[in-house]
This record gives structure tokens, C-alpha cells and sequence, in this order.
């Protein structure tokens, strides 16, 4: 998939792009599945809410086929190599739940502010590309953006280590407030199966949920490899230190997991 000139200049102006149906329901169903599967699991990589249902999933492409295909599948690796211009990497890989009713908060953030504080990576040359495995509504914990934040380069943020189990480095309300006056802020929402990119620069956040719906994302980290991380401070799994460019797959290397799938009903 080649991203157009126009969808290019979108891209730049701001900061993200939206993909309604872009994986079949089949595959975004077999997915859920499979996140299902990564989230009975009793790994570290596993985090869980103070209630106890699942977080996130660190890694999950390096102990769950399913995720092992997706991390390499070329609707979402292609658009990336295209804008970030030659061969990535793997920087992050995470299944999030935000789980039905006790889902909470991802505070406002850049998530390039964490990579370059924690992990010393050089330049925002990396971004998020994600993959929605339920249908993503305004009352199930959508992803907030403010369009055009990832113009300012990186925002000024404090360490929060006590809001949620996650430390991350998150954005004053002031700042939030300031930023939102000339950008605004938009929640893109869809059915599963739609693919969200958006630069590692733009500012974002989520409510929690206490909707009955669950709302699992799942988010590929990409870096172009000349920008590969200088610190490994974080755990491997977290800021991954393989460098290794990735091999796009086929378009159908889901298919066979799919029809395994129905299968299995
Ligand atoms: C993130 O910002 O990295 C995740 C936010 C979410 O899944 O809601
Ligand atoms: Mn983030």
C-alpha cells in the first residue's frame, strides 16, 4: 500500500491518519482472539490494571503467532517505511485492552518525549501505527489527539509514576489547554479492523473506560534503524534493542490464522 500525495500532506499537517476497515472483521476478530489468549497469560510482559483485568501486553509479537504476522504485515509496515523513508525496526509492540468498565486513563503525552528521555532515541523519526480489534466508539475510551501538536517538537512533561501502573512522561493541563486552542481535539473512532498513524510527536491521551464494551488497540512502534535507541535503560521487552530491519510479509499472511479460526468457531 503506498500512501497518496494528498494523504502525505495530511499526514504532515496533522499528524495522523485514519484508515476505517482496513483489516477484514475476520482478521480483527482473529486478533481479538489471540489478545484474549496473550492476556491469560502469567508473563511480565502481561500489565494489569489496579482491578486487576489486563493493560497492556508488551511484545506480544515475540510469544503469540497471530501478533508475530501482524508486527510484520505489509498494511501496516509499508505506510511507515514510505514516511519515515527506508528499513525500520520494532521499537515497541503493545496489545492494549482498556477493558470493559475498569479501563483506565492514558494521560496526555508524546510518546516520542518517552523514547527520547528514557531510551535516548536521536530523532522522531518513528511512529505509531495501530490496528483496532473491537469497534472503537466515543463511550468505549477512544484515543484523544490534538491535530498539529507534533509541529512543536518535543512539549515540556513531568515523570507521573502514580496515576496509572505505567510510568509515563505526561503534559500539564495548561500545556494541554494551550495546545487544544489551536488544534483542537479529535477522537477518530471506527469499526474493528480500521488502522490509526499517527507521528510519535503528536500529543494523545484516552478517558478510561466504564463503558460495557471492551476497546483493544494494538500499536506497532517503529523506528527507522539509523535512529535505533542509544540507552537501554527500560526492559528489553518494553524499548526492544533488536535493530533488525523488518521483512514486510504477504497481504494474506493472516488468512490461514483466520480460516483456523472459523474453524475452531
Ligand atoms: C498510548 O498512548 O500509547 C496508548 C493509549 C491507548 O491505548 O489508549
Ligand atoms: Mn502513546
Amino acid at each position: 500500500m503506498k500512501l497518496t500525495k494528498e494523504q502525505l500532506e495530511r499526514f504532515d499537517r496533522d499528524g495522523y491518519l485514519f484508515f476505517p476497515n482496513m483489516f477484514s472483521a475476520g482478521e480483527a476478530e482473529t486478533l481479538n482472539r489471540a489478545a484474549a489468549d496473550v492476556y491469560a497469560l502469567d508473563r511480565e510482559e502481561v500489565w494489569r490494571e489496579s482491578s486487576g483485568v489486563p493493560r497492556t501486553a508488551f511484545a506480544a509479537h515475540t510469544y503469540n503467532e497471530a501478533f508475530r504476522r501482524l508486527g510484520a504485515h505489509p498494511r501496516l509496515v509499508d505506510p511507515v517505511m514510505q514516511v519515515l523513508g527506508g528499513e525500520i525496526y520494532m521499537h515497541q509492540y503493545k496489545v492494549n485492552a482498556k477493558a470493559a468498565f475498569d479501563g483506565e486513563v492514558w494521560q496526555w503525552h508524546q510518546d516520542y518525549g518517552t523514547w527520547a528521555r528514557d531510551d535516548d532515541m536521536p530523532e522522531p523519526r518513528a511512529m505509531n501505527i495501530s490496528v483496532f480489534l473491537d469497534d472503537v466508539t466515543a463511550a468505549n475510551g477512544p484515543l484523544l489527539f490534538i491535530p498539529g501538536s507534533h509541529k512543536l517538537g518535543i512539549v515540556e512533561a513531568g515523570h507521573d509514576l502514580g496515576t496509572t501502573s505505567y510510568p509515563l512522561w505526561t503534559l500539564s493541563q495548561a500545556k494541554v489547554k494551550e495546545l487544544a486552542k489551536r488544534g483542537g481535539c479529535v477522537a477518530p473512532t471506527g469499526p474493528a479492523g480500521s488502522m490509526l498513524m499517527f507521528s510519535s510527536l503528536l500529543v494523545h491521551a484516552s478517558p478510561p473506560n466504564i463503558s460495557p464494551f471492551g476497546r483493544t488497540i494494538v500499536y506497532l512502534s517503529l523506528c527507522h534503524v539509523d535512529n535505533h535507541i542509544r540507552k537501554f535503560k527500560r526492559k528489553e521487552w518494553i524499548a526492544h534493542r533488536d535493530f533488525t530491519p523488518i521483512v514486510p510479509l504477504a497481504d494474506d499472511c493472516l488468512d490461514e490464522l483466520v480460516a483456523a479460526s472459523v474453524a475452531a468457531g
